[in-house]
């Protein structure tokens, strides 16, 4: 997808956004907690589900932007590993969505050379979703463009002991007792065992529907992410909200804890 294609769809006051962005200055990775479909529906007197299919439609949108765009990764919170506790009736019928929106989504995200990939513990999805996620992975490997992640039965603290347990395996295999007592784990062993390893850390996180909170979302990755909190509900977030976060972005002074503004993102 080019920026090329992107502007002579936008409006006016999209235009002016647009206009108003750097487009070297683009977050390498953007993470989002899709928050607020059930608040949505709510406000409208209608079931919570229609809130989920209007969010599905958002973020087709957000995909699209960020693909067209430039921006190298895109990751959505789809389903965190608490979402169990909701009722059967709702998980059901978001485990249904997501396979509604992969069989038809995908060969517009083929098409467009995006590489889809999940975050989280896939092996305990319903069979259906999981062989629909491997069909998409297995479609757009070779795919150069956009990295789109979903993450799906996804908790960042499991990520972490996945982590932790991948590290121990790998050097309880290769490694004799003695090199075993003097291990020393390392950022870096760490950060390969993430379920993003290979991936850049997201430098922009964007939390909808207001609350103030990480929820339990690659907790590791966004050590130095800017966080973008908006009043506006999932279904509304749309291409003119994107390009504001992303103004928004741009406006932060990033320093990683130095005394310098760094000089790239
Ligand atoms: C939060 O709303 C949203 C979710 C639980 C995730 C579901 C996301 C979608 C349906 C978007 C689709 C994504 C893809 C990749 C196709 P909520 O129910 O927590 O809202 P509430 O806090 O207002 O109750």
């Amino acid at each position: 997808m080019k920026t090329s294609e992107l502007v002579p769809s936008l409006s006016k006051s999209e235009l002016a956004l647009f206009e108003r962005l750097d487009p070297k200055r683009l977050p390498r990775h953007v993470a989002v907690i899709m928050d607020g479909n059930g608040r949505w529906a709510q406000r409208r007197h209608l079931p919570r589900v229609e809130g989920h299919r209007r969010g599905v439609a958002a973020a087709r949108e957000t995909i699209e932007t960020c693909a067209r765009l430039g921006i190298g990764a895109l990751t959505l919170y789809a389903f965190s590993a608490e979402n169990w506790r909701r009722p059967k009736a709702e998980v059901d019928f978001l485990m249904r969505l997501l396979r509604e929106y992969l069989r038809r989504e995908l060969p517009v995200i083929h098409k467009n050379n995006i590489r889809l990939s999940v975050i989280g513990r896939a092996e305990e999805l319903p069979r259906a979703v999981r062989e629909d996620i491997e069909r998409g992975m297995k479609l757009t490997a070779a795919n150069s463009g956009m990295r789109l992640v979903v993450a799906l039965n996804y908790g960042a603290r499991t990520e972490l002991v996945d982590a932790f347990n991948a590290v121990l395996e790998e050097t309880r295999a290769g490694a004799s007792n003695g090199e075993l007592a003097g291990l020393r784990v390392t950022e870096q062993m760490i950060s390969d065992h993430l379920y993003t390893a290979g991936l850049p850390d997201p430098d922009l996180l964007i939390r909808t529907s207001g609350e103030q909170r990480v929820s339990n979302f690659l907790l590791w990755q966004i050590a130095y992410a800017e966080i973008h909190v908006t009043d506006v509900l999932w279904p509304d977030f749309n291409r003119a909200r994107l390009l504001e976060a992303l103004l928004d972005f741009q406006g932060r002074e990033r320093r990683y804890g130095g005394i310098e503004p760094a000089s790239s993102n």
